[in-house]
């Protein structure tokens, strides 16, 4: 169920704007819905919590039952402090170095390595220790060429085509490979694309080359519709397939393996929305500018990914339509949320909701132009409580200021 137009309109008085809102039953639905998916008795959802950190939704997946992808320190320190149990966590950072590496392992937490120079590093510090190996699947998908992650022109994962130099490094230092991991990309669009990474990583996946398995990693990637064309992807009909051919593949191995996905996007895009206040109406000739008092570095994905967010306004949802550019409040002409959008009547003091903002939406702002971030709200059985509190602007500087300013001799 939608949350009600009544209780948006009021989080946006109580609260103010521009404010994000998180329906918890909706993630918690989302959650159930994958895994009816994917009904294999040892399925793992490690949640890509890099789509969204906010505390609730931490906590409420941690209830449900989900492990945690963690990307950096941050990642990893935010999710312990949410409860989430060092074994509930996989690590799959990317370029990182000997630091993060021993902070990691010093939380007692399973590394997912993703290069041969790693491994070494990682095998002279630390042998006879479990480890995760991230490959490259060599497929290519993705809703957008920045966030494709398979295939020869990313940075990611270890060349199938290297498994006998991890052989080497993996028998000199005694390491158990535990687990074997991959991750296609993001919104995978191709019908197949998941199937055919499994099928190559469970290629190199034979007791011969890893007899230590205990599971298989397929990463996430599973696509939500954000644009007016987009449907859902049947994902119970995928997981029909996908069970089956994991299934032969754990008769073949000759033992029962876990399976595991990471889901960011799915669990919790269309679970957010962001309601901006309209400022300022501006007809600019055959433009009708709508002047918001929110921006890019608040919800960035339209400007960097030309990535469609539906939008409505819950002010006048039976208003004429006409057709808008809806901007923000930065300095930089791309600095729009939707162009050349029909919508119901926008009137200067309206409310707008900004749809499926659950995911890469708050985690991926940022403070440009000294404007704070969003407040957070979560609403779960139709009652919203505040979850982050919008910092002033006064606020914000006193945060950076204190930043540059408190640097004590030892950080010399
Ligand atoms: N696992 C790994 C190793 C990943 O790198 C990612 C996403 C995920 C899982 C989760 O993918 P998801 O299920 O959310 O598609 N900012 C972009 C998406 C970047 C995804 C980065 N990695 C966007 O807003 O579309």
């Amino acid at each position: 169920m939608e949350i009600a137009t009544s209780l948006l309109k009021n989080i946006a008085r109580k609260y103010g704007t521009p404010t994000y809102v998180y329906d918890l039953d909706r993630i918690k639905h989302q959650y159930q819905l994958f895994c009816e998916a994917f009904p294999w008795p040892t399925l793992r959802v490690c949640y890509a919590m890099k789509a969204n950190y906010n505390h609730s939704i931490l906590t409420t997946l941690k209830n449900l039952g989900a492990g945690i992808d963690a990307v950096s320190p941050g990642d990893l320190h935010m999710a312990l402090s949410c409860g989430f149990n060092p074994s509930d966590i996989i690590y799959t950072a990317n370029n990182i170095t000997d630091a993060e590496m021993d902070e990691v392992m010093a939380e007692g937490v399973l590394m997912n390595i993703d290069s041969l120079s790693r491994l070494e590093r990682y095998a002279k510090k630390y042998p006879n220790t479990p480890v995760c190996l991230r490959f490259n699947p060599g497929v290519v998908d993705g809703e957008h060429d920045k966030i494709k992650t398979g295939g020869d022109l990313t940075k990611f994962g270890i060349l199938l085509e290297d498994v006998d130099k991890v052989k080497t490094i993996i028998c000199n230092n005694g390491l158990k490979v535990t687990g074997l991991h991959e991750h296609t990309g993001s919104g995978l669009i191709k019908p197949d694309s998941i199937l055919t990474a499994m099928e190559r990583i469970m290629s190199i996946a034979t007791r011969k080359n890893f007899p230590d398995l205990t599971f298989l990693d397929f990463g996430g990637g599973f696509k939500v519709p954000y644009g007016p064309d987009e449907t859902q992807v049947d994902y119970k009909q995928m997981g029909i397939r996908i069970m089956e051919r994991f299934s032969r593949f754990t008769r073949t191995y000759g033992r029962q393996l876990g399976i595991w996905f990471e889901p960011g996007k799915y669990l919790t895009a269309q679970a957010g929305q962001l309601l901006v206040k309209v400022n300022t109406i501006k007809h600019n000739r055959n433009r009708t500018i709508c002047g918001t008092d929110s921006g890019f570095p608040q919800l960035i994905r339209p400007m960097f990914y030309d990535a469609h967010h539906t939008i409505k306004n819950i002010s006048n949802p039976k208003g004429k339509p006409f057709v808008y550019d809806i901007c923000g409040n930065i300095c930089e002409t791309g600095d729009l949320f939707a162009k050349d959008r029909s919508l119901p009547e926008i009137r200067e003091n309206d409310i707008l909701s900004i749809k499926d903002a659950g995911a890469y939406c708050y985690a991926m702002g940022g403070t440009y132009n000294l404007r704070p971030m969003p407040g957070e709200v979560i609403v779960e059985n139709q009652k919203a409580s505040l979850s982050r509190k919008r910092l002033t602007s006064r606020q914000l500087i006193d945060l950076i200021r204190r930043e540059s300013f408190d640097i004590t001799d030892a950080d010399d």
